[in-house]
């Protein structure tokens, strides 16, 4: 291939680490809609991963079901399994908060009907014939979940981070989902990566799938924020979601900010980027010795 890379990915010293899936146990029972008091629009902008997550992650599961005869390097593999386990837990996690949203007045079905049918249909399996077409829709899909990660990863070690969070009083319960799930994303933030680099690892690929992933993420995102902050019905009528609502929250700390949004971009697109360059993995690891969800649960 034309589109080997001059320079290759630079992983920090080893920190490898067994993965596995951790059971949790969250009750959402007392959890308000607005588990962020006094930024509606933060509050909603979190919310818009338990849209996007179960099916996407999933598709996750999906798609590295399918990969794993093509893996020939045993300890990748074993952490391919790992993460499959962990993406699984996640979903379903997720999936939970739903019928919560849904019994507080904020239905998000018609929104999530979208999503299914995104992850399904158009990122589904497609009737390919067998060989070179079906192997190229996979290691598309291998490598736009690699992108994915690189933000699931951005996400989760800001959210471990996120002090203001504490500081504004968010609902504890819903603080350890994010940052239990956030934590496993650090956690295993290079497997994607690697499996990406092991399968196939050309620099065009993984520039035009981030490029592809981006944004799709930033208008599923932007929509959802929207869908919510408009059929939210406790808001004053004609609340919406907008970019410099975006931009105040990030400087408030109660989102990621624009800029380390945008310092992301050229980070993921470095030829010498690996994921294990950002991040704690002690810093995750401490945190999921103590989440509550992920030691048996119940709100303290
Ligand atoms: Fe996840
Ligand atoms: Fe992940």
């Amino acid at each position: 291939m034309s589109n080997t890379p001059p320079a290759s990915p630079a992983p920090v010293a080893s920190e490898h680490i067994d993965l596995k899936a951790r059971n949790v146990s969250f009750s959402w029972e007392d959890t308000p809609l607005h588990w962020l008091p006094g930024d509606p629009f933060a509050n909603h902008t979190i919310n818009v991963l338990h849209l996007l997550l179960p099916a996407g992650e999933r598709w996750f599961v999906h798609v590295y079901k399918q990969v794993l005869p093509y893996i020939t390097d045993e300890q990748l593999r074993e952490d391919v399994v790992g993460f499959i386990g962990q993406e699984a837990m996640h979903a379903s996690a997720h999936d939970d908060v739903l019928p919560h949203l849904k019994r507080l007045g904020l239905d998000p079905t018609p929104y999530t009907a979208q999503i299914d049918w995104l992850f399904e249909k158009l990122l589904g399996d497609r009737t390919l014939p067998p060989g070179a077409p079906r192997k190229w829709w996979l290691m598309e899909r291998v490598a736009m979940i690699a992108a994915i990660e690189h933000y699931t990863a951005f996400l989760g070690n800001w959210v471990l981070n996120a002090d203001e969070l504490d500081r504004r009083g968010a609902d504890p319960m819903m603080l350890d989902l994010l940052r239990w799930h956030g934590a496993e994303e650090v956690e295993h933030r290079s497997v994607a990566f690697d499996l990406f680099m092991h399968l196939d690892g050309g620099y065009r690929r993984r520039a035009r799938t981030w490029a592809t992933a981006f944004t799709a993420l930033v208008f599923l995102w932007q929509r959802g924020s929207r869908y919510f902050m408009e059929h939210d019905a406790s808001l004053p009528p004609g609340s919406k979601a907008s970019v410099g609502q975006f931009y105040r929250s990030g400087r408030k700390g109660t989102l990621p900010s624009t800029g380390a949004m945008l310092k992301s971009i050229p980070t993921y697109l470095s030829r010498t980027y690996h994921p294990s360059q950002e991040g704690s993995t002690a810093q995750a690891v401490a945190y999921l010795a103590s989440s509550p969800g992920a030691n048996g649960g119940a709100r303290g």
